[in-house]
């Protein structure tokens, strides 16, 4: 969700005022996936190099973050959505992580649209945590060394019960991917866009995604190998 602070100084406003604005796309985008029948929605929130910014903007970040959870779960909830949180929570205080596990064991049960939150998160600590916790699975005897592969060591990433993202969009112009999801991402089709996070709306969603069904996912095989799999 790339572009709010750019947003805002093009209108002569506190970079703030941006990510407030950038919480009205939020709605729209949840409200649009849903309706689109999307299963599953990642919103990058916060990464973990965001702290590097002024203090006063962090700060506000996190104000923002738990004011939108406290106005929008209710509806969400009532909308079945089951909402996740990803990312490192050491970072925060005892009264948000509390804040953020009600939410996930309210709405734990709900099945229209898996919503995850990737806040204080980055890939590379992403792959680094799970490593650890693998380590520790091999020392307390619950897996072999020798079980480990791609899909055991899976089971230790954050997003583990969760499919790979079909569609990264990333708004804002910028054509990286800055730590999202390193893992997940390696056959994900990325979208990049101008719009900035706080102009992205329900058309840009549909924009995003009519181009993506025209795009052929190969996953490493040849064009002719895919058409004759859709034949079967
Ligand atoms: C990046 O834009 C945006 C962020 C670091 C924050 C995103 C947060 C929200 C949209 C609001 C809260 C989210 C939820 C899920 C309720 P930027 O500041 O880097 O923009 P710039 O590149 O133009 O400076």
């Amino acid at each position: 969700m790339d572009g709010n602070g750019r947003w805002a100084i093009q209108r002569n406003k506190y970079r703030t005022s941006g990510h407030k604005a950038g919480v009205e796309s939020v709605r729209k985008t949840i409200h649009e996936a849903s309706k689109q029948s999307i299963d599953f929605l990642t919103l990058f929130a916060f990464s973990s190099e965001n702290w590097s910014r002024p203090k006063k903007e962090v700060t506000m970040l996190m104000d923002l973050f738990t004011r939108a959870l406290k106005k929008e779960v209710p509806e969400l909830h009532q909308n079945g959505v089951k909402l996740n949180f990803i990312g490192d929570m050491s970072r925060f205080s005892s009264n948000m992580i509390k804040r953020m596990e009600n939410v996930a064991s309210l709405t734990k049960d709900n099945t229209k649209m898996v919503l995850t939150i990737a806040i204080n998160y980055g890939g590379r600590w992403d792959i680094v945590q799970a490593t650890n916790k693998m380590f520790q699975a091999i020392e307390s005897g619950k897996i072999e060394k020798e079980q480990v592969n791609e899909k055991s060591f899976e089971q230790f990433l954050s997003m583990f019960n969760l499919p790979h993202p079909d569609l990264m969009i990333r708004t804002g112009g910028e054509k990286r991917v800055s730590n999202f999801l390193l893992w997940q991402l390696a056959y994900t089709e990325l979208y990049f866009t101008k719009t900035l996070w706080p102009d992205f709306n329900e058309e840009s969603l549909q924009e995003a995604i009519q181009e993506y069904i025209h795009r052929e996912r190969r996953f490493g095989k040849t064009s002719k190998q895919i058409e004759d799999s859709v034949k079967c």
